[in-house]
């Protein structure tokens, strides 16, 4: 799929379909001059503009063969995100091989009109559709078109930024959204040598079950234990500014799938979509091959425990202590909470050896971040203001909604052990949330740090505008906007 930008007048190009977004102002205020325009002003009550709400008129004898009328609803509540929701419902309609959305008479700066609609396109247009005999489209979208006034030139490079960028979201979906026998904690570091051996700007160090045995990432050899897939440690390493000498962490959930091990995880509780709890890693790798693609200018590690947490003979067990790579202990109380225990050992061996600047996880952490937020927001918890507003800066220009809740000092009490350092999980029912990014914040060693829990939005039960039902690819266009500042 391409988007590509046109000067020429939307209505005098041959295609399937034309899009036509509108506020409910614009539509008001619109003075009929051309054909198509005084068909609009005909349409009267059956579209006005609200949003969300889209009209679908054919047979008009026009270049078009179809024009999609798409309501964004108040100019007053007019943003990026409001017009890549709209175009979103107005594409999904679409069962063509390719079509024009004209941003002429949208009401938003030149660059937030190109980018909004090139990221609606291509994440609009992804379908998991593999495993179906009878696809949802008839023909994969081929091309948009982008119809704009202004001169092209100095915006290509705009377009092409979104469009690798969204190609990496959908990189992402496609990993989450594949069984959990086809992404494998082996098949995940495939991935990720491959990304290595196709750039220059890409270094990778892989760790093997002996190597981290050897090592004492002792936290990831537990989870990995009951799994036929043996674990592996991946970092890859990006340098996009050689002058410099900071990097930033980005560390991912890698868990391929996640039976709760030994604690088994009962029925209702989402077991069936646990091969979504490696998301943050896939986040990871899209991120660093987003980079890598886009050639930015940051130095960047990108740090993936790939573990199965699976129940049977091998399996690690709950009651067990175990001595972590940091040399702290840590009592596991319940198996099914080795997300935090992966990514613990994960920041003490990259903050050891590779001395970042500042750590971001992205982890499909607790259940207790769905109960607050549902599907629609991931939780931010963080030890540093600063980060923590850029990220929620970042998380407003994306549409990548997060929130930020405390980590305030009585919750460090409710993660006390009796005989460990350490405990896995909270000593009372409530609060899970946060205890679980208290053990989490114990390990980052003060570095500024950012925990992303993306359990809420990394996976749509149902699809929401631009997210088809399954895997979103969450956090790539956030993480990357992030860096671009
Ligand atoms: N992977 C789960 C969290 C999860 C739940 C992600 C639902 C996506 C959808 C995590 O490993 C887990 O099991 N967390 C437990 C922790 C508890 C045992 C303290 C949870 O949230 O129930
Ligand atoms: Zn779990
Ligand atoms: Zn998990």
């Amino acid at each position: 799929m391409e988007a590509k930008l046109t000067n020429k007048s939307p209505e005098s190009i041959k295609t399937d379909a034309l899009i036509l977004p509108f506020t409910t102002e614009s539509l008001k205020k619109l003075k009929p001059k051309t054909k198509l325009e005084k068909i609009i002003k005909q349409v009267g009550d059956d579209f006005k503009a609200d949003k969300d709400q889209i009209l679908s008129l054919t047979g008009l004898g026009l270049n078009a063969k179809k024009v999609i009328l798409c309501g964004l609803g108040a100019e007053k509540e007019l943003n990026p995100e409001r017009l890549r929701r709209s175009l979103s419902i107005a594409i999904k309609s679409l069962n063509v091989k390719s079509f024009v959305i004209s941003l002429l008479n949208v009401n938003l700066s030149i660059k937030d009109k190109i980018t909004s609609a090139t990221e609606t396109v291509v994440l609009s247009t992804y379908n998991f559709d593999k495993y179906k005999a009878k696809k949802d489209k008839k023909v994969p979208v081929k091309e948009a078109l982008l119809a704009i006034k202004e001169p092209m030139g100095k915006y290509q490079t705009l377009v092409k930024e979104s469009q690798i960028i969204c190609n990496n979201t959908n990189f992402v979906r496609d990993l989450v959204n594949e069984n959990s026998e086809e992404t494998t904690t082996l098949t995940l570091t495939n991935q990720a040598k491959a990304l290595a051996a196709k750039y220059k700007s890409v270094r990778i160090k892989v760790l093997t079950e002996k190597e981290i045995k050897r090592q004492k990432l002792n936290l990831i050899h537990a989870v990995g234990k009951g799994s036929n897939y043996p674990p592996r440690f991946v970092i890859l390493e990006y340098r996009g500014d050689p002058r410099s000498k900071e990097k930033t962490a980005i560390v991912g959930k890698g868990i391929t799938f996640d039976t709760g091990g030994i604690n088994l995880k009962p029925y209702g509780s989402f077991l069936e979509i646990m091969r979504n709890d490696m998301a943050g890693a896939g986040t990871t790798l899209g991120i660093i091959k987003a980079a890598a693609e886009l050639k930015l200018k940051k130095n960047l590690i990108g740090a993936m425990p790939f573990v199965e947490n699976m129940i049977g003979p091998k399996a690690y067990k709950p009651g067990d202590t175990f001595v972590s790579y940091s040399g702290k202990t840590v009592e596991v109380l319940n198996t099914d909470a080795e997300g935090r225990l992966v990514l613990a050992d994960a920041f003490s061996y990259i903050i050891k050896n590779y001395k970042p600047a500042r750590i971001i996880d992205l982890a499909t952490l607790t259940g207790a971040s769905i109960a607050t937020f549902y599907e629609y927001v991931a939780a931010m918890l963080s030890n540093n203001t600063k980060l923590s507003n850029q990220l929620q800066n970042s998380s407003r220009n994306t549409g990548e909604q997060i929130w930020e809740m405390p980590l305030y000092e009585e919750y460090k009490a409710l993660m006390k052990s009796d005989i460990a350092d350490i405990r896995n999980i909270s000593r009372e029912r409530f609060g899970g949330l946060i205890s679980a990014a208290v053990f989490l914040e114990s390990f980052v060693e003060n570095l500024p740090w950012a925990h992303l829990d993306i359990a809420p939005t990394a996976w749509s039960s149902k699809g929401f505008y631009y997210n088809k039902m399954g895997a979103t690819g969450f956090g790539v266009r956030l993480i990357i906007d992030y860096l671009k500042k």
